[in-house]
């Protein structure tokens, strides 16, 4: 037979069926198990798992299948063991993926979440890193008069309204004003926050734009909104300094403040400008939603079990308030058991942001689990959702047992925090979880000093199963009753 020009389609088609079989089963990967007998050939498998938003499920369920390592796509993997995650996520040289670009929109100007590079990304966490630290936030002027402003009085305001007038109340949008109104303050200072618990209007502006955020003029409208709080809050800190005194100790005003007072020392007042005004926007959004969730999934947990509720009044009620304050200490807030019990379980079984969190490394092969070894820019994901359901951890892994952390010995406890994962680990660890747990328990303080909270509608309580995971019904109702 004769060689001619229409063969080369069918030789072009051999080549290619030949590449892939290659890489199916001859590649290193191939003795890693298959989520599916389709994953050494295409992705198809899991992206029909998106598809149908059941991600983490199916995941959840291979991995109980197949071990702790298992295969997604002819180069992809997930990865379900405290060493794995310890490789990948530990070790700065491992980057964030592409994937992370389209899912926050961070093309434009990155921000943090969305700087893929490891040298790029550990220079802007730098100009951060000190203001979120724990001790840093616990001590801060700042956050005290939050606590009591926005907390302690208007937030408590409302709690006493509705339950004067035996509102039903939906929890999950209530808690998002309250939560912004607190994380404005933080990052924008004092002076310059929202105050959303009172301007209804300019809150519903923001959510229908960020409801619509995936439309280029509400994008463009959040991120001129963030640009103008900016504003404010530079003009308001401090001109000199850029700090605000406390009893002869100085605190940085906001995060803006600080992180413009970094930016301009390398970029031009553009690209200050821009970097500034698009960082704290996705502060302002990772914190207002996934707490507002953690707290909806809190006060229904509680709801449904009101011997929890009488617990933690009583231990919320025995905590005493230094002389003069009025609010206990966030360091005597925190040295809390059973609230600090309640707050982990409902962040382990309801992790507002479950994942999977893709990484790879752009030029190094690695060995994980057991010896396997991972070709360079293979991508590599864990889930909380999954971690968290390790059932030789935690023992009826589906089940909200605040218990499980009280009961505890100090080893058990401590392997309990490794598997641990509702903020991620390492480099890219969120940078806002001791802020997250600081606003979480003050809110609950609040609430449950004084008030029970009943159940009027829980239907739609399912968890989505999504990268950012809320209540399929996107609401909870609940009746706020005070006690007596
Ligand atoms: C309950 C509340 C929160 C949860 C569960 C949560 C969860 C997470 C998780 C799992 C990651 C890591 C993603 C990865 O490994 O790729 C992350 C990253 C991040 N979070 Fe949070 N977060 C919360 C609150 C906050 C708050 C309060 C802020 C800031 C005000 C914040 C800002 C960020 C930022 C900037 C990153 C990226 C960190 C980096 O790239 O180094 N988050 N968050």
């Amino acid at each position: 037979m004769e060689f001619s020009i229409f063969h080369i389609p069918i030789l072009a088609f051999l080549a290619y069926s030949l590449q892939k079989l290659c890489v199916a089963y001859f590649h290193p990967l191939s003795n890693v198990p298959n989520a599916h007998f389709t994953t050494p050939l295409s992705r198809a498998w899991l992206l029909v798992q998106k598809y149908r938003g059941c991600e983490n499920h199916a995941r959840h369920a291979a991995h109980k299948r197949l071990g702790p390592i298992i295969r997604l796509g002819p180069h992809e993997l997930s990865i379900n063991s405290i060493e794995g995650v310890q490789t990948v996520y530990n070790n700065s040289s491992f980057e964030r993926t592409e994937w992370f670009l389209n899912a926050f929109r961070g093309r434009e100007a990155p921000f943090m979440v969305c700087m893929l590079r490891t040298k790029e990304h550990g220079s802007r966490k730098r100009m951060m890193a000190s203001i979120y630290m724990k001790t840093y936030i616990q001590n801060s002027p700042v956050i005290k008069s939050l606590v009591i402003d926005v907390f302690q009085k208007s937030f408590r305001n409302e709690l006493a309204k509705w339950a004067v007038d035996a509102l039903t109340v939906d929890v999950m949008q209530a808690f998002q004003p309250c939560v912004t109104d607190f994380t404005t303050g933080w990052l924008f200072g004092i002076k310059a926050r929202t105050d959303w618990l009172h301007n209804k209007s300019e809150a519903n502006t923001f959510y229908r734009n960020f409801e619509r955020s995936g439309a280029d003029d509400a994008q463009q409208n959040l991120r001129q909104w963030s640009n103008e709080m900016c504003q404010k809050s530079l003009k308001t800190a401090d001109a000199k300094n850029d700090i605000c005194q406390d009893g002869g100790a100085t605190h940085k005003a906001s995060v803006c403040s600080e992180l413009h007072t970094h930016l301009r020392k390398t970029e031009n007042p553009e690209a200050t400008a821009t970097f500034l005004k698009d960082e704290m926007l996705d502060h302002v959004i990772a914190n207002q939603i996934a707490t507002a969730i953690v707290l909806t999934y809190v006060t229904y947990s509680l709801s449904l079990n009101p011997l929890w509720q009488t617990k933690l009044r009583s231990e919320l009620n025995n905590l005493s308030t230094p002389q003069n304050e009025k609010f206990p200490s966030p360091r005597d807030l925190d040295s809390l058991p059973i609230l600090d019990a309640i707050i982990t379980e409902t962040l382990r079984l309801y992790s507002p942001n479950p994942g999977p969190w893709p990484r790879h490394h752009p030029t190094s092969s690695c060995q994980i689990n057991g010896g396997y070894t991972i070709p360079a820019r293979t991508t590599i994901s864990a889930s909380s959702y999954t971690l968290h359901r390790n059932d030789s951890v935690f023992p009826d892994p589906e089940e909200w047992k605040p218990e499980r952390w009280l009961e505890a010995s100090t080893e058990q406890r401590a392997g309990m925090m490794k598997w641990f994962w509702a903020f991620g680990s390492g480099t890219r660890m969120c940078i806002g979880s001791n802020l997250a747990l600081l606003s979480l328990k003050a809110v609950v303080k609040v609430i449950y000093s004084e008030f029970e909270t009943e159940i009027v509608d829980g239907s739609g309580m399912e968890q989505m199963d999504s990268v950012i995971a809320g209540p399929v019904g996107d609401k909870l109702l609940l009746k706020f009753v005070k006690v007596k």
